[in-house]
C-alpha cells in the first residue's frame, strides 16, 4: 500500500530538515497521490466548502451580463474566449450557459474550464462551448479574451512571514513527538507588521497573476477572492489563515496533510503592488452588472407564480436569498474583485 502523505513528510524532515510551509500546503493540496483537491476534495453544497457559484445560479447569471458587455465592447467578435482557471467541479461553466446570454447565443462564446484535478474534471458539463483541460493547452487557446479565476489564488502555495524585533523570518514546518508544528526559518526583510505577528507571502498567486499578463497581453484578467490589507491580516492574530473538511472548519491545520482544505485571505497590498486596472468589492460588482435587476425579475416571478408554486416561482424566490448572500459585506459581498488589461 503506498504510504500515506503525512508519513512521507515527516520522513523528508527528518532527512532533510525543516521545509518551506509553501512545500507542506502545496503537497497537502495537491500531492499527486493524496492531495486534497487530487483525491476529490471540492466546492460545493455536499463538498467541503461554499464558493459564490455554488451558492445557486445568480453568480453565474451575472457573470453571463459581464461577460455580455465585455464581448459587446470588443465589437462582438465571432468567437469570444473566456479561460476559467481553477474551475473546481465546473458549476459556474454551467450557470453561465443555463443564463443563455447573448454573446452564446450568438454562438461567440467559448468557455475553457481549466482544472488540474481529474476527479473534479470528470464533473465537468459539456457541449459545444464548453472546453475542459488539466493545464492550458497552447494550441487550443490561440487568441484568449478574458482570464477568469473565482477562489483560486487562496488556495495556491504560501508562505508564513514573521516579525521578531528588527527582524524578518520565513516560517518553516518541523516535526517535534510525531507532530508537524511551525519553526523559524530563513532570515528575510521585516515584514511591516507589530513584534511577534505573522503574516502570509504569496509569491506563487503574485507569478500567476505576472504570467498570466505575460501570456495574453490583450486579455482581461478578473480575479474573485478574499483579501485585506497586511494590516488588517495582522490584526487577524493568524485567523486569516483557515482549513475545512466537510464544511467544518478544523483547528489544526498541519495535523492532517492531504485531508483538509487549507486556505488564506490574501493580502490586497501584494496585488495593489502588480498595477490593477480595476479593484472593487464583490458587491459593487455584481451590483455593476445588473444583480438587481435579476433579483428583481425574481421576485415579480415569485409573485406571478407562488401561488401555484411553479418551478419558475420557487426559482424566482431563490434568487432574491442567493443575493442576499452574494452581497452579503461581512461574507461574499466583501471579497475583492481585481482587474488587469480591463
Ligand atoms: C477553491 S477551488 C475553487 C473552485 C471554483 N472556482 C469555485 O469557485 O467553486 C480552487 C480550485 O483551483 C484548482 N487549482 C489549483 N491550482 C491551480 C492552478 N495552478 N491552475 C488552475 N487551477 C488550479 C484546485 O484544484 C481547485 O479545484
Amino acid at each position: 500500500m503506498a504510504v500515506p502523505l503525512a508519513d512521507r513528510l515527516r520522513a523528508r524532515i527528518d532527512a532533510e530538515g525543516p521545509i518551506p510551509v509553501s512545500t507542506f500546503v502545496e503537497a497537502a493540496l495537491y500531492d499527486e497521490h493524496d492531495g486534497f483537491y487530487v483525491v476529490g476534495g471540492r466546492a460545493g453544497r455536499r463538498g467541503d466548502f461554499l464558493t459564490a457559484p455554488e451558492v445557486g445560479p445568480l453568480f453565474g447569471a451575472v457573470i453571463s451580463r459581464a461577460i455580455d458587455s465585455w464581448w459587446e465592447s470588443a465589437g462582438r467578435p465571432e468567437t469570444f474566449t473566456v479561460v476559467e482557471h481553477g474551475a473546481g467541479p465546473g458549476t459556474l461553466a454551467r450557470t453561465v450557459m443555463a443564463a443563455a446570454g447573448a454573446c452564446l447565443a450568438a454562438g461567440a462564446l467559448r468557455w475553457v474550464m481549466v482544472e488540474p484535478s481529474a476527479a473534479q474534471r470528470e464533473a465537468h458539463p459539456s457541449g459545444a462551448h464548453l472546453h475542459s483541460l488539466a493545464q492550458v493547452d497552447d494550441e487550443f487557446v490561440e487568441r484568449v479574451d478574458v482570464v477568469f479565476a473565482n477562489e483560486l489564488l487562496d488556495n495556491l502555495p504560501f508562505d508564513i512571514v514573521a516579525r521578531r524585533g528588527d527582524r524578518g523570518v520565513v516560517l518553516d514546518v518541523d516535526v517535534e513527538g510525531g507532530q508537524f508544528v511551525l519553526v523559524d526559518g530563513p532570515d528575510t526583510a521585516p515584514p511591516p507588521i507589530a513584534d511577534g505577528g505573522a503574516v502570509p507571502r504569496i509569491d506563487a498567486a503574485v507569478s500567476w497573476i505576472v504570467a498570466q499578463r505575460a501570456r495574453y497581453a490583450d486579455a482581461r484578467i478578473v480575479v474573485f477572492d478574499y483579501m485585506a490589507t497586511i494590516e488588517e491580516l495582522d490584526n487577524r492574530k493568524g485567523g486569516w489563515l483557515r482549513a475545512f473538511r466537510d464544511h467544518e472548519q478544523v483547528d489544526d491545520w498541519l495535523a492532517d496533510p492531504g485531508r483538509v482544505d487549507i486556505t488564506i485571505d490574501l493580502p490586497l497590498d501584494e496585488f495593489l503592488l502588480l498595477g490593477p486596472s480595476s479593484v472593487c468589492l464583490q458587491a459593487d460588482f455584481l451590483q455593476s452588472h445588473g444583480i438587481e435587476q435579476l433579483v428583481e425579475q425574481g421576485r415579480a416571478a415569485w409573485h406571478a407564480g407562488a401561488a401555484a408554486g411553479d418551478l419558475a416561482a420557487l426559482r424566482g424566490r431563490s434568487r432574491v436569498r442567493e443575493a442576499e448572500a452574494l452581497l452579503d459585506p461581512a461574507g461574499f459581498g466583501g471579497f475583492f474583485v481585481l482587474e488587469w488589461g480591463a
